[in-house]
């Protein structure tokens, strides 16, 4: 599908759709009113047959009106005019393009009142499918739209708008084709190797193996991996966009759990197939990383991926074994599925000591807790610092990532203390989450810090919102590229 930008009286091809939005109460916008007037009020009879109200969410179809050259007509519900805002532009044209994605039609025209580059940007996300390994589909379930031609007063400041949002669509497809991956596909090789080829872009790629963590003492990781035929990745990722390139980094780690099984202390079977997403937080920092390049960030920003698979098997840790992390800190392992934390304590303790950053923050799928927590549209915030949250809020609010903060009381640290070792893995059931944050400060040498655990929202069925489809989510790319450009670029 292409997507491109037309002056707004541009000529449609046969069989065309045309959308155009309608507002709370019904009120037409300028180009809805005109397809109204050049129908002969095909659009206003319609509305006033049915319950379509403008509200959003809404849409309604006229096929066919004499007096138009487009073939349909889509109006979309967008809510009260005077709220409409980017992300309203965004989801009005994701769920345009998705109602006739698959119509037969060949051409889409949207033609909305404003932010033509958002339209733009929501259709790219809303047309995202993952769909590399289907070899037949239903012929009425394959996309038959080959143009989206979205109207602009001012052709070329659209297309200029665009680009950096086009960036970000592009990190966001790369993120949730991570995570769509199926594991034995997508173990800690290939994704590595898949982050390696983004050095096209301007990054730098490093890639540490097995050898290499044990020679820095990274046993809390290297023990998750240690049942897996698949050799455990770090991969370090650099973007030096700042004036100075020596400048102090700011730094994003994610967990990247290829497969989770539980590892010894084995999950049910019972939806355990959702565990090839629990790389999401990893994917999440591998697509901010894509986003930074591509849009050619001001900043210098480090990207730190915590690859393993988690499985049972005779040469797998055991629940019970002590491990030494790189900070020198010991670790009972009491559950091995939870493992996440393990991976990030040695990923964590390694970004600070080599890039000394400002600040880092974790992206992880880390416990099921924050599911409980939260449902599956906020994430769940923990941080020792009031500014860095702050940030991250303003940023989840703006981009519709929404972050929700929680406590990480010391009075709890007493759950994770242990009788053979410097801590334990798992507290209680109670304040699940809150634990597992408390382990992963641990790790964290007094800079300020945040992490967001991602497991409610890394992957959506059903989706809720249309610029999002049923899956992976690519959630943290929106969220983390407009917190580096609205707070630490310039
Ligand atoms: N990857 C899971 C967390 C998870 C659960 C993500 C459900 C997405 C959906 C994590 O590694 C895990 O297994 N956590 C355990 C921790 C427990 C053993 C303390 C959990 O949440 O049950
Ligand atoms: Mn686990
Ligand atoms: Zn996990």
């Amino acid at each position: 599908m292409r997507i491109e930008f037309v002056a707004a009286d541009a000529a449609l091809g046969a069989g065309a759709a045309i959308a155009v939005l309608a507002h709370e109460g019904g009120a037409l916008s300028a180009q809805a009113q005109a397809l109204d007037a050049a129908s002969g009020g095909a659009l206003t009879r319609a509305i006033a047959s049915g319950r379509f109200t403008g509200a959003k969410g809404q849409s309604l179809e006229v096929l066919a009106p004499s007096g138009v050259e487009a073939a349909r007509i889509l109006v979309v519900g967008a809510g009260k005019a005077e709220e409409l805002d980017a992300q309203g532009i965004e989801n009005a044209a994701a769920s345009a393009y998705r109602a006739v994605q698959s119509s037969g039609g060949k051409e889409l025209l949207i033609s909305f009142p404003s932010e033509p580059a958002r339209a733009a940007f929501g259709v790219r996300l809303g047309a995202y499918r993952f769909d590399r390994y289907r070899t037949t589909e239903k012929a009425d379930k394959k996309p038959s739209i080959e143009t989206v031609r979205i109207a602009a007063e001012d052709v070329a400041a659209a297309q200029g708008a665009f680009e950096p949002l086009s960036a970000v669509a592009d990190a966001v497809t790369f993120s949730r084709d991570l995570v769509s991956e199926p594991a034995n596909i997508l173990h800690p090789v290939e994704f590595a190797r898949r982050v390696k080829e983004l050095e096209r872009l301007g990054l730098s790629v490093e890639i540490l193996g097995e050898k290499e963590m044990a020679d820095l003492g990274m046993g809390s990781l290297l023990g998750v991996g240690q049942g897996s035929v698949r050799e455990s990745q770090l991969v370090v990722i650099q973007w030096k966009g700042a004036a100075d390139p020596d400048a102090q980094p700011i730094a994003f780690v994610g967990k990247g759990v290829c497969f989770d099984t539980g590892g010894i202390s084995i999950k049910p079977a019972d939806g355990m197939e959702d565990m090839k997403w629990d790389m999401g937080g990893a994917a999440a920092v591998a697509g901010l990383m894509h986003a930074l390049a591509g849009r050619k960030a001001k900043a210098n920003v480090v990207g730190i991926l915590g690859l393993v698979e988690n499985m049972p098997d005779g040469a797998a840790q055991r629940p019970g074994d002590i491990v030494t992390s790189m900070s020198g800190q010991t670790i009972e392992v009491i559950n091995t599925d939870a493992e996440g934390r393990l991976v990030l304590a040695d990923a964590l303790w390694y970004c600070q000591d080599r890039f000394k950053p400002k600040f880092m923050v974790d992206l992880a799928t880390l416990t099921g807790a924050i599911i409980i927590s939260l449902g599956n549209d906020y994430a769940g915030l923990f941080s020792n610092n009031d500014e860095l949250s702050r940030n991250l809020l303003n940023a989840g609010q703006a981009e519709g990532e929404p972050l929700w903060r929680l406590p990480i009381p010391p009075q709890y640290e007493k759950q994770i203390e242990s009788m053979a070792a410097d801590m334990k893995n798992v507290g209680t059931r109670a304040g699940g989450s809150i634990t597992a944050a408390l382990f992963l400060q641990k790790f964290v040498n007094g800079l300020p810090w945040a992490h967001l655990d991602i497991a409610g929202v890394a992957w959506k069925k059903p989706s809720t919102v249309p610029t999002i489809p049923d899956g992976a989510v690519g959630f943290g790319v929106r969220l983390l590229n407009r917190m580096v450009q609205d707070a630490y670029e310039g």
